[in-house]
């Protein structure tokens, strides 16, 4: 199946998953995770109406971004979302490129980000939702503590949550929603979800994502 095909029939899968839990038509936005792909790859994609791009790594996203600078997909302007984790000397690669930062894990890296930010850099809280060792991610206890002093630096706008869950089963996309329903309880500008990947996307539209993060589905598996 080519991009555009795959494209194609993930935008379809969003919109009937969106359709069959009640919510309005775009209101889960495709992110094309194009980490390791080249970009003859992202130019397929946007030729098929892709406008948002996913990276992990923050060089890579700043020579992609680079190179495609003042591109426009329909007359948007390309839109990249950062969504590896992210070391302090390297935001700045990132900051004032990427329209979101989805992996925000602890005042100190917001306190960089805020730093290098020209104007309203926007951000998500990225959750451990397993409590899981290995991975980056603010527990799922302070979480709402840490966006609270996120919410007041200058030069960010908090806008929600995301997490990679653990391999187990268990409720992690329903957990996350209620955890940011919680949040705007709180005051917390929490209306961005970034939650599924290719495997389970249908799953998380079902709970509420907002964003929804899909590589190996569109442009195969990485290398
Ligand atoms: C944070 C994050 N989200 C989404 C993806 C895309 O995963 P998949 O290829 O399973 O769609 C990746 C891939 O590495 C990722 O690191």
């Amino acid at each position: 199946m080519s991009i555009a095909e795959s494209i194609a029939q993930v935008q379809a899968q969003i919109r009937a998953a969106e359709a069959a839990a009640g919510r309005a038509p775009k209101s889960a936005t495709l992110i094309a995770v194009s980490k390791t792909k080249p970009l003859s790859a992202i130019q397929e994609a946007m030729a098929a109406g892709q406008v948002s791009f996913g990276e992990n790594y923050a060089q890579e996203l700043r020579d992609k971004a680079n190179e495609l600078e003042g591109q426009q997909v329909n007359g948007v302007p390309l839109d990249w979302h950062f969504i590896g984790s992210l070391q302090r000397n390297k935001v700045k690669y990132v900051v004032n490129r990427a329209s979101l930062i989805h992996g925000v894990d602890s005042l100190r890296l917001g306190q960089a980000i805020s730093d290098r930010a020209s104007g309203q850099q926007g951000i998500l809280v990225s959750v451990n939702m397993g409590g899981e060792g290995s991975k980056s991610g603010v527990p799922i206890e302070s979480a709402l503590a840490l966006c609270k002093e996120l919410a007041v630096l200058p030069g960010l706008a908090l806008r929600g949550l995301m997490c990679i869950p653990p391999p187990e089963a268990g409720n992690w996309f329903q957990d996350l929603a209620e955890l940011a329903a919680e949040g705007r309880r709180q005051g917390l500008p929490l209306t961005e979800l970034s939650m599924g990947m290719s495997a389970d996307f249908e799953d998380a539209v079902a709970h509420g994502a907002t964003l929804v993060r899909v590589g190996s589905r569109l442009f195969g598996a990485r290398g």
